[in-house]
């Protein structure tokens, strides 16, 4: 098991850009494989997470082959061979490893099928709810049973079944269950209608339309028509957000630093991270490529003096992966920031409200837990301590950036789990502590295979 040791730094000067955003990644994925020809992805993320739900196609019938790879990690382009919706029965089990998203976005896709299967995780995603998912997918007439040690948990063990369409009101924003009900609703005979309490990030409705399968939306409500055949075409996947959002708080707590992240997504249910950071103090332009399916572009960031802030509660779903960091930001600026209305962090890869806020204790922060989120005084100086990932990626590289700011050595263990999102964070992690600003010297070395 690997750590990462991080001393503070003066400087953030630097131009580059991060690997491809997971959540676009699982859902080409899914997409290219349902669809009815040859998709080329590029850009495609090769962490962990993304790998698995590929594979998970590849054991559904859609293979791919690789054009280039991330040396060490997997494919970053690649073209997938749809099988225009006619799934076949995997051989065995299928590993969803430690992806909230892809084992629930499978079961979506699995609940209407001829044939059984069996999706698996390791031990933190089979303690994390899937009643969320089996719940609507029951109503469809799905047969999902939950095998789990904890009720209600993976694996999945999914019957043959002829799905019906509903209509679902969510009890939690999620784009999970959102895109599990849709990918269900695409095997439903008529309309599958999915109604969420807030907006979540919109990736599969957007991604639907790019493969040519309509949807339709009423405010809140997104409909589709089953039966219809995702169109082959080919998919850019633009940088991750969340991955970006890292470094976005290293510069903007760093005054005098300047960081340019290029083409990264943009897509506005992703960008709450912007707003924050910007009524934080922190000064930002975004320069948009391209607004055509999911936008791309620029954010160059300036660090100044950051100040408190309060997360709203309809922010609090598009921004949900970024909290981590946010509330390092928090620690690092003057005056209380409030995050509450986060239930949701409890469920995630850890319950990253325990892990942040005793993490941020042990650098010597003020922090005060609630059921829902945390409150943070934030202005004390915060020194280095061992800090445990507790095996979640973004709690490992949240407490790298607070390393970057605190007093001695910050000793992240186990921190292998980074690979789950960010192939390659070590690699940008090295340049930064070098106070590298040479674009080379973040550049994540592709290798052509074909
Ligand atoms: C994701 C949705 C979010 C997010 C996760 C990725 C997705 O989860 O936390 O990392 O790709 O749909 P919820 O939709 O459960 O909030």
């Amino acid at each position: 098991m690997s750590d990462f040791r991080v001393t503070a730094i003066s400087k953030l000067h630097a131009e580059f850009s991060v690997p491809g955003d997971k959540s676009m990644s699982h859902r080409a994925a899914i997409l290219g494989g349902l669809s009815n020809g040859t998709c080329t992805i590029r850009n495609f993320l090769p962490s962990e997470d993304c790998l698995n739900t590929l594979n998970a196609m590849k054991a559904l019938g859609a293979r791919y082959d690789v054009i280039e790879e991330l040396a060490d990690y997997g494919p970053t382009h690649l073209r997938i061979h749809g099988q225009s919706m006619k799934l076949s029965a995997p051989a065995a089990p299928i590993d969803c490893g430690n992806s909230g998203t892809g084992m629930r976005l499978l079961a979506g896709l699995l609940a209407g099928q001829t044939f059984t299967s069996e999706l698996f995780g390791d031990a933190s995603l089979s303690s994390r709810p899937m009643g969320r998912i089996t719940v609507p997918l029951g109503q469809m007439g799905a047969n999902l049973e939950t095998l789990g040690e904890k009720p209600g948990c993976a694996p999945l063990r999914i019957h043959p079944a002829k799905l019906t369409p509903i209509t679902y009101d969510m009890p939690v924003a999620s784009a999970q269950v959102k895109s599990a009900v849709l990918l269900a609703g695409l095997f439903a005979d008529g309309q599958t209608t999915v109604i969420q309490p807030a907006e979540t990030r919109d990736h599969t409705e957007r991604m639907l339309a790019s493969f040519h399968v309509s949807t339709r939306h009423d405010g809140n409500a997104i409909s589709i028509i089953g039966g219809q055949v995702p169109e082959a075409c080919d998919f850019t996947v633009p940088g991750d957000i969340s991955s970006a959002a890292f470094w976005l708080v290293a510069a903007a707590a760093l005054p005098g630093s300047r960081l340019l992240i290029k083409d990264v997504g943009l897509n506005p249910t992703r960008t709450a991270i912007l707003k924050v950071l910007s009524r934080m103090g922190a000064h930002m332009l975004e320069i948009l490529h391209s607004s055509e399916g999911e936008p791309i572009g620029n954010i160059e960031i300036h660090g100044a003096p950051l100040k408190g802030t309060t997360i709203l509660a309809s922010e609090v779903p598009n921004l949900i992966d970024e909290i981590p960091v946010i509330a390092v930001a928090a620690a690092l600026a003057e005056g209380r920031t409030v995050i509450r209305n986060a239930r949701e962090l409890r469920v995630k890869e850890t319950d990253r409200i325990t892990t942040v806020v005793n993490n941020l204790r042990a650098m010597g922060a003020e922090v005060q837990e609630f059921e829902d989120g945390m409150e943070i005084e934030g202005g004390k100086p915060l020194h280095g301590a061992e800090i445990d990932s507790f095996g979640d990626h973004r709690i490992a590289m949240a407490f790298a950036i607070a390393g970057l700011f605190a007093e001695g050595e910050t000793i992240i263990r186990n921190t292998d789990c980074v690979n789950t999102s960010y192939p390659g964070f070590s690699h940008h992690l090295a340049a930064i502590l070098d106070q590298r600003t040479d674009e080379a010297a973040f550049v994540l070395p592709t290798v052509p295979r074909a």
